[in-house]
Formats: C-alpha cells, sequence, structure tokens
C-alpha cells in the first residue's frame, strides 16, 4: 500500500548515517499506485529525489522537498533457454539477495557484484561495478515511469549509455525516470571473471572454481577491505577511479613511478583514487567527525555524529590536494543531495 510520510527520518535511508529530514516521503509498492501518485500531483513542480537503499547518496541537509521511494518487489524468471535465464527483478529487492539467489541457482553474470549493497532499481544508475565486471554486461532492459508523462517505458541496453559508473540515469534523464523493473540475462555456462585482485590467490584454497566459491572469496576479500555501514557510515568510494590521458599518465609516471594505473586503450588510462588520496596523506585522518577510513583511502566515513556538509567539506579538501600535489580531478561517485 502507498504511503506518503511527512517530516520522515532519512537516518534508516543512507548507510553514511547522517540524521536528516525529509518534508514528504512517498513508497510505494506497484506501479499503478506511482503513476496514480504522479497524476494527482505535479511532483515536478517540487524538489523530488529518487531514493533506493541510500548507499550511495550523502545528505548534507534536510531534505525540503518530496522523496519517491519504489517498495516494489518480486523476482520472475521470464524466459530460459538452454543457455540463458531472463530475470525480472522489482526495484527495491536487495541486491545481494539477487545475487545469492542466482548463484544458488547456477545462474552466472553476477558473482563477482556479490556484497555491493543496495537495492535493484538504483543497478543500472551508476552501472554497479566490482571484481572485473560491470552491471552493464548483465542489464538486458529495465521498465521505466516517465515522471513527465507518467507513462512506462521500456530502456534496452543500448539506450541506458552505460559507461564506468555512469549511465543515462546520472545525465540526460537524471531524476526524469523511476526504474520500476531491471531484466538480468544470466547465463547457464558460466564465463568466470578472475583477473582482478587476489581473487586467483584467494581460490587456491577451494577444491574447484565454482560461481559459489567466487562469490564466497568476493565477499571475504570485500569484508577485509570495506567498512561495514551498519558498524561505520560510509557510501563505500567517494570518488570514482580518474580517467586521464595516458599521455598525461605517462607524465605523472616520470615523476611517481609507483602510481597504479590501467591503461583502458591507446588514449586512456584508469589511476587508482585511493592511492592518490594516501598519498596526499589523508589515510586515516579525521576532520570532526567526518573521516577518511584506516585501510582505504577511498572511503569517507562517519565516526559517529558528523553533518553531511561537514563529509563534503572534508571530500573538497581531499579534491583540492590531489589536484594540487598531481593535476589530477578527482569526480564524486556519491550523490552529494
Ligand atoms: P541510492 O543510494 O538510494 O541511489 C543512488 C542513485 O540512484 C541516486 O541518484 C538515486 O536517485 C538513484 N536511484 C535509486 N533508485 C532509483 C530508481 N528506482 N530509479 C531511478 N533512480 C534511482 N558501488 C559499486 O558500483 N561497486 C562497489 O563495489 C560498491 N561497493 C560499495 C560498498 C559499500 C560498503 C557501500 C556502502 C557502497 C558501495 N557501492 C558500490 C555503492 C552503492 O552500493 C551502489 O551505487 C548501489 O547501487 C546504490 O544502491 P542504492 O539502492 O543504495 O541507491
Ligand atoms: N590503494 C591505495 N590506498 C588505498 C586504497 C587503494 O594505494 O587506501 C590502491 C591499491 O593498492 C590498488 C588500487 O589503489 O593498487 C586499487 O585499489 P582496490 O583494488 O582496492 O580498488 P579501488 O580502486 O579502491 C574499486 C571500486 C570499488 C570496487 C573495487 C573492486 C571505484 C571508484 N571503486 O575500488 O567500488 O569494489 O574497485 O573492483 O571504481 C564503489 O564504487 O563504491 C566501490 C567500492
Amino acid at each position: 500500500m502507498a504511503i506518503l510520510h511527512k517530516n520522515y527520518s532519512l537516518k534508516p535511508y543512507n548507510t553514511f548515517g547522517i540524521k536528516a529530514k525529509a518534508d514528504y516521503f512517498f513508497q510505494f509498492d506497484t506501479v499503478n499506485e506511482i503513476q496514480s501518485f504522479l497524476n494527482e500531483n505535479s511532483v515536478e513542480s517540487v524538489n523530488y529525489l529518487i531514493l533506493g537503499g541510500g548507499s550511495n547518496i550523502l545528505f548534507t541537509s534536510d531534505y525540503e522537498g518530496l522523496i519517491l521511494h519504489p517498495n516494489i518487489k518480486g523476482m520472475e524468471t521470464v524466459e530460459e533457454n538452454d543457455d540463458s535465464v531472463l530475470v525480472k527483478v522489482g526495484a527495491n529487492e536487495d541486491w545481494d539477495e539477487f545475487v545469492a539467489w542466482a548463484v544458488s541457482n547456477g545462474y552466472s553474470g553476477i558473482e563477482n557484484l556479490s556484497n555491493i549493497p543496495g537495492v535493484v532499481g538504483a543497478v543500472p544508475v551508476q552501472n554497479i561495478g566490482a571484481y572485473g565486471v560491470e552491471a552493464s554486461q548483465v542489464v538486458e532492459k529495465l521498465d521505466a515511469i516517465s515522471i513527465e508523462s507518467k507513462k512506462q517505458v521500456e530502456f534496452k541496453n543500448f539506450h541506458c549509455e552505460f559507461d564506468y559508473r555512469n549511465s543515462v540515469f546520472k545525465n540526460e534523464y537524471k531524476n526524469l525516470f523511476i526504474i520500476t523493473h531491471v531484466y538480468f540475462r544470466l547465463s547457464k555456462k558460466p564465463v568466470f571473471n578472475l583477473e582482478y585482485g587476489a581473487i586467483k590467490i584467494e581460490l587456491e584454497n577451494y577444491d574447484e572454481v565454482n560461481i559459489k566459491n567466487i562469490r564466497e572469496v568476493i565477499i571475504k576479500i570485500r569484508e577485509s577491505k570495506l567498512p561495514d555501514p551498519e558498524v561505520i557510515g560510509n557510501a563505500g568510494s567517494f570518488f570514482k577511479n580518474p580517467i586521464v590521458e595516458t599521455q598525461f599518465a605517462k607524465e605523472l609516471l616520470t615523476k611517481f613511478p609507483d602510481c597504479p594505473n590501467y591503461e583502458m586503450d591507446n588514449t586512456k588510462t584508469k589511476l587508482a583514487a585511493g592511492w592518490l588520496i594516501e598519498q596526499c596523506g589523508w589515510k586515516g585522518k579525521h576532520v570532526g567527525q567526518a573521516g577518511v577510513h584506516k585501510d582505504q583511502a577511498l572511503v569517507l566515513v562517519n565516526l559517529g555524529n558528523a553533518k553531511g556538509y561537514e563529509v563534503l567539506q572534508l571530500a573538497n579538501d581531499i579534491k583540492k590536494s590531489v589536484l594540487f600535489k598531481y593535476g589530477v580531478k578527482l569526480e564524486m561517485e556519491v550523490n552529494a543531495i
């Protein structure tokens, strides 16, 4: 049943654990409910925001406006053949529970994306990625409601303009479509992605390479590197890894030969923001209650009672020092609201 809350706490809806409130918070269970709400209220004339699990959001103050929170559930196999299945998943299904379900059914493609917080509706927005895999490799299409026309629209994979931590929903269509269902094409014949980091080494402790063991290994690696938001508020990587001209990277490497770098093609190279931030001396530092994680410099943390604007201030200071020392402009991955 749809509910419109007033003066609603957002603390349970952001993994930074920032205390903030929204004037209005509308949660809905079905496509019909949101369509009726949009027909009855001119949402476009107010400040509004679509919110999933809040694991990629930083509230810098109370939210003066309306939050739209899809509570759409459901997981259904809509197509199946010898090679693959197509699974339709509701926006508010927990992402990692879906991964666990896929792995337990022997469907591969998302095991490397294990243990990423958040819900399914947000997955295409920043094209989640980890350990050599991106959501764009398995999202076949999605259904969304246009806030302007109130109609349901289908986006095929190529309409989404997926890129590293990016999609059309972060750019041209930012906040214009509410994703209600995502369709994932999962394989019955697994192709393993084992190249990133310590996956192969960790798998040596297992008798066999299979998607269940890969999931276990990924969870283990992630738990050793990333702080649990239940224990210490955070939103994962705060910045994207910067992609620079390869020529620029080469010049940087002559001065800083240890700088981790990954050539993407002949012209572009990805640098490790965590390394740049650590080298600027930020790792483990804090300003008031806002801090940089002691083991992973790319993760900003709320040490208890940080205000959102304090975290943002810290992020801006970090950006300045990385720009000053390395000439590299960091871009935020987290959505500061
Ligand atoms: P939210 O934070 O609620 O929203 C994120 C964005 O999507 C917002 O702009 C919001 O407006 C929009 N949005 C949400 N739902 C919808 C919808 N239904 N329709 C339209 N727009 C919508 N990310 C990675 O890519 N890789 C990682 O390895 C990774 N690791 C993480 C580890 C930790 C400990 C944490 C806390 C975060 C990590 N993240 C990672 C970031 C985050 O988990 C993902 O971005 C996740 O997909 C966000 O989901 P959410 O439901 O919490 O989205
Ligand atoms: N590094 C440091 N110091 C640090 C952190 C990292 O020097 O404090 C160096 C590491 O030594 C390594 C390099 O940076 O050489 C990359 O580190 P890591 O493999 O831990 O990955 P990351 O770049 O920090 C990215 C994603 C993560 C994703 C992992 C695994 C981005 C912005 N972040 O992190 O995604 O889980 O790779 O694929 O692309 C997220 O988006 O929220 C997120 C957690």
